[in-house]
């Protein structure tokens, strides 16, 4: 598959997607949401692919906004068709069954935050910057920034956030729980890849469990008991389960199939 506005490779059983428009700060034409949302979905197909790291080209920023340029003269149809494209290819991210770590390189805006926040981690280094800043433009966030930033950091700062349009730093997004963890810029990189190595080493269907089960949880209509339940049972029919148990009763390390 061949992109404009994102790179992606795979190594070591990771896909590398990242937004490559540095010119505007890698901020998120429809386009580039396009491409994202098709290079997860050929992520999550590709076996050979463990889990997923989504970054951006550059030292200054991850994704500094959707792209303001597009607003102009969008009627409400066409801004709410822009709002439901983004939120499904946000939505593929935080479902995927494969754990998928944003490397928060820099300013992580509007659509960059909320790029951010649909993924499962997050990884900042210490020159990034988060914040919903759409109210300056007379807008509100788009893609899921009004729900996730409040699934995250609670009710009280979400709405300081969104209404303020206050940049916090990474010091700060870490104090707030809105990232996992607080890097330097050289050890965003390999933070990602200890994380993300650990992940790999466990059951990819339990991952997968996991990430459902939790989700359930913030999803309007699901039962998240009812659905750990299912996905707790469901661990049992898999190889994975009969390979994690034996390997702790006879003391080796397991080595998981993702079956
Ligand atoms: N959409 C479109 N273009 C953007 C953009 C966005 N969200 N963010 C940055 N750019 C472009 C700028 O227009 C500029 O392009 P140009 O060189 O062709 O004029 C380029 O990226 C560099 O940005 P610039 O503003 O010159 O960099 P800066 O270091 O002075 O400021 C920011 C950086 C992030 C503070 C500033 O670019 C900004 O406020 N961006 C918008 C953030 C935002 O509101 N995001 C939410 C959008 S809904």
């Amino acid at each position: 598959m061949t992109f404009e506005n994102i790179l992606t490779r795979n190594e070591n059983e990771i896909s590398f997607i990242t937004i490559n428009r540095p010119d505007k700060l890698n901020a998120l034409n429809k386009k580039t949401v396009q491409e994202i949302g098709g290079a997860i979905q050929a992520a999550i197909a590709d076996t050979s692919v463990r889990g997923i790291i989504i970054t951006g080209t550059g030292s200054k920023s991850f994704v500094a906004g959707a792209d303001i340029s597009e607003f102009t003269g969008l009627t409400v149809e066409q801004g709410k068709a822009m709002a439901r494209a983004g939120q499904e290819v946000f939505k593929s991210i935080e479902s995927s069954p494969k754990p998928v770590i944003a490397a928060v390189n820099g300013f992580a805006l509007g659509g960059g935050c909320e790029l951010a926040m649909a993924c499962h981690l997050r990884v900042a280094s210490d020159n990034a910057k988060f914040g919903q800043p759409e109210v300056n433009l007379g807008l509100i966030a788009g893609y899921g920034g009004t729900q996730r930033l409040t699934q995250l950091i609670g009710k009280a700062k979400s709405l300081e956030l969104h209404m303020s349009a206050d940049l916090i730093s990474a010091e700060q997004a870490f104090h707030l729980g809105l990232i996992n963890y607080l890097t330097t810029a050289e050890q965003l990189l390999p933070k990602c890849l200890e994380l993300m190595e650990k992940i790999k080493s466990k059951a990819p269907l339990a991952i997968a469990g996991i990430i459902t089960s939790i989700n359930a949880y913030y999803t309007e209509g699901i039962n998240g008991f009812d659905c750990e339940v299912n996905e707790f049972g469901k661990s049992f029919s898999t190889e994975d389960f009969k390979e994690g148990t034996s390997a702790f009763l006879e003391k080796r390390k397991a080595k998981f199939s993702g079956k």
